[in-house]
């Protein structure tokens, strides 16, 4: 055994890490589950649409005999589909402008390595894909909120807010579209007035594209890429593990046509050597026949979310709307700390042996005291499911509030 005065020898970034909000309750989930109760997950994002046989072939057809190291950016021909793929949304993109990371978490982790020293600061709307703190507290740089709100249907301040929040530290601002964990597609004015500021300040625009094709009611996917003046500045985080349903892959990529980041990102990589090798021959497949499964998947998806609202609209003091795209919705509940309730759902409550799981959200967001009465609802649920699942939590917040009345 070490001796436990050795763990305070830890750096003050490591101790300073935040475990994630999305897996901390889980204790909780197994003690109910021990007690035999049913436990609907709507804290995380992991899909239950199955992967498309078309990338396990993929994975399949690797009959090596050996398994060897890959390109620090990528399988060639991997980088080629990519490519490829992005004619569909009409944007040009070369091969040597896609680099392939491990999952769209490292391409995160990249991009912040990328554009901040230590101090630095990011500007990133809030509520945000909570693990980007995560990486900037172990990169040391800082993340400062752009707010944004349930009421505005989290969409952006106007530039005026947004020129404000800018510091000499600030390098970089990072948007999230379609929204992880808000559901939010920001509009081309959005995006019009966070491109001038940027151009402005000279900084970079990060913009994390994970959930491009989960755009609902007849809205079209696209990427920032189609706006060419802001190339220089530009860079692209992406991954297949939610467009794929694929997230064990751990396949991710970052496009940009920035040839100074691209020579950075190249220096990463051959430190971490490569991305899997045998996941990559999967992307490939998946991204040459993605025309053949995407559209029942994100019709699938645009169906829960439709459960989802609809179910939600019948407990009137949840405050919800109806997200444009992504999986995730962040709810406002009728309660003081949302994370007390949510232990409590695991701990206490059930309702016929069943009881459900949510991601309280205060944790996505920087500024203190907001968020404490909101959850996020991820719908990776099957209808029947999703359905029972709202109404539990619906049932659970009444009684939640009823307690000792
Ligand atoms: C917005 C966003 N970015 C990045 C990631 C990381 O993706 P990956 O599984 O490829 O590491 C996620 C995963 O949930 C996400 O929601």
């Amino acid at each position: 055994m070490l001796k436990e005065n050795l763990i305070s020898k830890i750096s003050k970034r490591a101790k300073e890490m935040q475990a994630s909000p999305i897996r901390k309750l889980y204790p909780f989930a197994v003690q109910a589950k021990r007690r035999g109760i049913t436990v609907y997950h709507l804290n995380i994002g992991q899909p239950d649409v199955p992967t498309p046989v078309q990338l396990l072939a993929g994975i399949k057809s690797f009959n090596e005999t050996v398994l060897p190291y890959g390109p620090s950016d990528g399988l060639l021909e991997l980088r080629e589909e990519i490519a490829q793929y992005f004619k569909k949304f009409d944007v040009e993109v070369d091969p040597s402008e896609v680099f392939i990371t491990t999952g769209g978490s490292e391409a995160v982790l990249f991009a912040f390595i990328l554009v901040g020293d230590f101090g630095d600061e990011v500007l990133v709307p809030e509520p945000f894909y909570t693990n980007y703190q995560g990486f900037a507290q172990q990169v040391g740089i800082t993340l400062r909120p752009i707010p944004t709100s349930v009421e505005d249907g989290f969409h952006l301040p106007n530039r005026e807010v947004i020129k404000s929040l800018i510091t000499p530290k600030t390098k970089a601002i990072l948007l999230c579209s379609p929204n992880n964990p808000t559901g939010t597609i920001y509009e081309d004015n959005e995006f019009e007035e966070v491109i001038s500021v940027v151009r402005e300040f000279d900084l970079y625009l990060l913009v994390d594209e994970v959930y491009r094709e989960f755009a609902f009611d007849g809205r079209k996917p696209s990427t920032l890429l189609r706006f060419k003046d802001i190339h220089d500045r530009l860079i692209v985080l992406d991954s297949i593990s939610k467009r794929f349903s694929a997230c064990g892959a751990r396949i991710g990529f970052i496009v940009t046509k920035n040839t100074e980041a691209l020579s950075a990102f190249m220096k990463m990589g051959q430190a971490r050597l490569c991305p899997p090798t045998i996941e990559q021959w999967g992307a490939i497949n998946g991204f040459k026949h993605i025309d053949e499964f995407i559209d029942d998947m994100i019709g699938e998806y645009e169906r829960r979310r439709n459960v989802v609202f609809e179910e939600l609209k019948k407990f009137p003091d949840i405050e919800a709307r109806k997200p444009e795209g992504a999986f995730y919705t962040v709810v406002k509940l009728p309660v003081k700390n949302a994370e007390d309730f949510a232990v409590w759902l695991l701990k206490d409550f059930q309702h016929n042996g069943k009881t459900v799981m949510v991601a309280p959200a205060e944790s996505f967001y920087l500024t203190p005291g907001k968020g404490v009465d909101e959850v996020r609802i991820a719908y990776v649920l099957e209808e029947d499911k999703l359905r029972d699942a709202i109404r539990i939590l619906g049932k659970a917040v009444s009684v939640y509030n009823q307690r000792g009345k």
